[in-house]
């Protein structure tokens, strides 16, 4: 931080938005942002004409009547109108990128399911090519649901834009480093990072270093917001400080571009002749984040019992049934345990929410084998599902000392609505046929005489 000492007398930081250069630190909050100066209008919105010749242009994220404390809207000053960054639209085929409902009446989505890693092919693919839905919940006409993706990207989008008018998109990249130069400014993302992109926002992907894969929760609903705390209180879990939104970054540039939209779950292009990452200026409240999930800070038992798996939620998106998300975003990540006579991993369990987990680093603790980084796993809604056999053993009778849960990160998307599975994960992509075998071995230990087994 640099600091400047003026006539008043005291030291004052120089930085006028935090400490990480090139973001701005809050959550949901009202920013500003100028890459030029003097581009952003003071006190008014909407100015008979702007600056530098910019267009002034309002990006609604929700509905103009929405409540205060839910409205989101943010207004560019960008150098042509998006009116210019679109023409006609043509329907394309993106036939690995599904929406809800998309349910084959032939594909089983009941039982549990795990995966290997999806691994590389020889096709180049984008962000938006490399897209693979493995399920769908909801409706993505109605607004309600989620899907969730992996993704494989080989190469970066050139000349090339996307954006989603079908819903938010939260990215669990797993690995490999990306880099989303979006209308709002530049977001770089590696692994144990995620970002939240709005709806309708325009971006590209560019690689940083090598391949990438990694985990896309499709929100069709109502925004990620950041849980109440309840009586936790104002702090721990993931704090409003640790989400940075970048500031305003343009291109000037004219070239043939393609602008991919997707749509009511359809997919189209269109062609212009420049850039449309063109917002020289901006202020409001929507716009695009990223949050590093090293930063989350778990909060659990401290005596005894696992609390419920919604202690660590990281993010959640309401369904307007209070309490009830469309979606959860829940992070298990390194703690320590320290419970006395408890079993800790996860207690079996069956439950009216559908939960797809996916692997980042390391090992799980209710499943020490098979649920491997870049893997997922499925336990739809009243499944059930639990600790392997080695994981009940283990934890049965493990010496209950203070114990550092280390190398471990997994995540959670978990919606209200069942998910159904695409043909892409139930036939194409790695599907361990023997997961429901992990509970088999699970030995009858009662016999009628009390006392512990
Ligand atoms: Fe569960």
């Amino acid at each position: 931080m640099t600091t400047d000492r003026t006539d008043h007398g005291m030291t004052r930081a120089n930085s006028a938005c935090g400490t990480t250069d090139g973001y701005m630190p809050g959550f949901g909050n009202d920013f500003e942002t100028e890459a030029l100066p003097g581009a952003l209008p003071q006190g008014m919105n909407s100015p008979q004409k702007c600056e530098y010749g910019l267009y002034a242009e309002q990006l609604s994220g929700t509905a103009f009547t929405a409540p205060r404390g839910q409205n989101e809207r943010t207004w560019c000053y960008r150098i042509r109108p998006s009116v210019r960054h679109v023409s006609r639209f043509a329907r394309i085929e993106m036939p690995y990128w599904k929406s809800a409902p998309n349910i084959n009446p032939d594909t089983l989505s009941l039982g549990q399911y795990r995966w290997d890693p999806v691994p590389h092919g020889d096709e180049a693919l984008t962000f938006v090519t490399g897209m693979r839905t493995m399920t769908t919940a909801g409706d993505v006409n109605t607004q309600v649901g989620m899907a969730s993706h992996i993704y494989l990207i080989t190469k970066s989008m050139q000349d090339e834009y996307f954006y989603s008018a079908d819903s938010e998109l939260l990215v669990v990249p797993q690995e490999g480093r990306l880099r989303f130069c979006t209308e709002l400014g530049i977001i770089d993302l590696e692994p144990k990072e995620i970002a939240i992109l709005p709806r309708g926002m325009v971006f590209r992907v560019e690689l940083i270093d090598g391949p990438a894969r990694g985990f896309v929760c499709e929100n069709y609903g109502q925004k990620f917001d950041l849980p109440s705390r309840g009586p936790i209180g104002a702090n721990c879990l993931a704090n409003p400080r640790d989400f940075k939104t970048p500031v305003a970054a343009f291109e000037d540039r004219e070239a043939k571009s393609r602008v991919i939209i997707k749509w009511g779950g359809q997919f189209h292009e269109t062609f212009i002749d420049h850039s449309p990452l063109d917002v020289v200026a901006w202020h409001g409240n929507y716009a695009a984040c990223k949050y590093d999930l090293r930063t989350f800070s778990p909060v659990g038992a401290i005596l005894f019992d696992h609390p419920d798996p919604s202690i660590f939620t990281v993010l959640t998106a309401p369904s307007g049934t209070p309490g009830t998300a469309n979606i959860d975003f829940v992070l298990f990540r390194e703690r320590w345990m320290v419970a006395e006579n408890t079993f800790r991993p996860p207690w079996y369990h069956k439950n009216i929410m559908s939960e797809l987990m996916g692997n980042i680093y390391g090992i799980y603790d209710a499943k020490p084998e098979g649920f491997v980084p870049g893997g997922m796993s499925l336990h739809n809604m009243m499944i059930p599902h639990g600790p392997d056999r080695d994981a009940f053993e283990g934890a049965s009778n493990a010496d209950l000392k203070p114990e550092f849960l280390d190398n471990t990160m997994s995540f959670m998307f978990e919606t209200r609505f069942p998910q159904h599975l695409t043909d892409f994960a139930a036939y194409e992509a790695p599907v361990q046929d023997d997961y429901v075998e992990c509970w088999s071995d699970l030995e009858k230990k009662f016999d009628g005489t009390k006392g512990v087994k």
